[in-house]
């Protein structure tokens, strides 16, 4: 249920997540105040420019809005790992709160790893409502590694419980990952076909046409592989493999979840391409060793190929392939799951059947299958089977990832967050690749030039994906 009287305290308020997906809800309920907290010290009016500054307003309603929505922010500036700090934020709270009998707060943690479990430790033992709802949603990085997962995790556990925690993957929020379970379980015709013995391989690709500029400080440190593909890419791949779960509660799915996730094995660096942007060829933009917050001798991968490969009946034997590059030529997400060949006695060389979810940008759903040319002759012609949201829905606006997502926090909602253990599943999966191209100095990425195809990128490798 959505609880109205919320406060939402947003720690890490002067950072990239903020600038970059600081909107508007519409979908707010009541009376809810929003409270910026950060080391930035500046004061409210700074503070409700800098709000303003990162949300587009092209109507004069939305305008309206806006000033709706600013009037319900605040700011506070403190340190992470001060009482004193929190004690302030505290008061801050209880001024905002007025004289309600209840307090639900949510503290949306979006904080650099270093601060995380002070954090968490100070807004339990200073901030935490002794008659409420407490909720605390918690941005990647969650760990590099395993260990370092599993030490936040056992940090959290004596002051949060698990219903109380929300681990955020944005990727969960967005519409046509939502739609995935939709499209395999209540359609008859995929879930029948939905195996090895129909599908070659399943691919999830992300691009973006924009290196790490300005965020190389935090990039370098992870790489694309922890900044994408442990965490969204996977989460992707997960809900296109596991089982039909028994229900649609949190639970249900997250325990199918896990379960495909355990029998994934863990990535080979044999089928991994790593790579990393250069300058472009028009020297225009620059490579990634030349941003001034990365080091010089940079073996950091800002683009990944690999494949995966799950022991299950369903799925032995198929490759889950996924790529996830910066500085590309374009910004597209998508899935392709590609159907095997048809018997070919009487057709020749035709192309398999795919079907295409589209993420991002434009959502579209397409089946690429073979059919008969107009005409009098019996020649064949491949075509599509066409879902584009924009035509087909024309009058919906599809909600952002975080709009969404932060609604089913506030609702108490679990389903589209990732659970202990499945995050821990999610690691062994990538911790021992991690560890081999983090530990073996002598493998460098290839050097592909910002602005590149992905498929351009592969080809330049010595490895080949089966079946590509
Ligand atoms: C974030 C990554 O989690 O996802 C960024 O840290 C990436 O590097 C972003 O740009 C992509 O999200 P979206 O919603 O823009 O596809």
């Amino acid at each position: 249920e959505l609880k109205d009287n919320t406060v939402i305290v947003v720690l890490g308020a002067s950072g990239d997540l903020a600038k970059k997906k600081t909107h508007r809800n519409q979908f707010l309920p009541n009376d809810i105040k929003i409270i910026g907290y950060a080391r930035t010290k500046m004061d409210h009016e700074e503070y409700i420019r800098r709000v303003k500054s990162y949300i587009k307003t092209p109507t004069k309603e939305m305008e309206d809005q806006l000033e709706t929505f600013v009037g319900l922010c605040s700011y506070i500036s403190g340190q992470y790992d001060q009482d004193e700090s929190f004690i302030n934020l505290r008061k801050h709270l209880e001024h905002v709160e007025g004289d309600r009998k209840e307090q639900n707060r949510v503290f949306y943690m979006a904080l650099p790893p270093s601060v995380f479990i002070p954090v968490s430790e100070h807004l339990k033992r200073n901030c935490y409502p002794k008659k409420g709802i407490t909720r605390l949603i918690v941005e990647k990085p969650f760990g590099k590694d395993l260990d370092s997962s599993r030490k936040l995790q056992k940090a959290l556990e004596p002051n949060w419980s698990e219903d109380e925690v929300f681990r955020i993957d944005h990727y969960l929020g967005k519409e046509m990952v939502k739609n995935i379970l939709i499209l395999r379980f209540a359609n008859e015709f995929f879930g029948a076909t939905w195996n090895r013995n129909h599908i070659s391989n399943v691919q999830v690709s992300f691009k973006e046409p924009f290196g790490t500029e300005g965020r190389g400080g935090y990039f370098d440190e992870f790489g694309i592989i922890r900044d994408v593909m442990q965490n969204h890419l996977l989460q992707v791949l997960t809900l296109l493999a596991m089982e039909r779960p028994i229900s649609f509660s949190a639970e249900d799915i997250r325990d199918e979840k896990v379960r495909v996730l355990r029998g994934i094995e863990a990535i080979e660096p044999k089928d991994v391409i790593i790579g990393q942007y250069k300058e472009s060829p028009d020297g225009y933009k620059p490579g990634y060793k030349q941003d001034d917050t990365v080091p010089k001798d940079s073996r950091c991968p800002t683009f990944c190929a690999l494949a995966c490969y799950i022991k299950n009946e369903r799925w032995d034997g198929v490759p889950f392939i996924l790529k996830a590059g910066k500085a590309l030529n374009e910004q597209k997400t998508e899935i392709r799951i590609q159907f095997k060949d048809v018997t070919s006695a009487i057709f020749k060389n035709r192309p398999r059947n795919e079907l295409v979810v589209r993420v991002q940008p434009n959502e579209s759903i397409y089946i690429k299958m073979n059919s008969k040319l107009p005409g009098l002759s019996m020649q064949t012609v491949a075509t599509e089977l066409d879902l584009t949201y924009r035509r087909r829905f024309s009058d919906l606006k599809i909600p952002e990832a975080y709009e969404s997502l932060i609604l089913d926090a506030l609702k108490g909602d679990h389903s589209n967050f990732v659970r202990d253990d499945e995050l821990d599943a999610s690691w062994r999966i990538f911790t021992p690749l991690l560890h081999y191209l983090d530990d073996n100095k002598e493998i460098i990425p290839m050097e592909y030039p910002y602005g590149r195809q992905s498929h351009d990128i592969t080809k330049m490798s010595v490895f080949k994906f089966d079946n590509l």
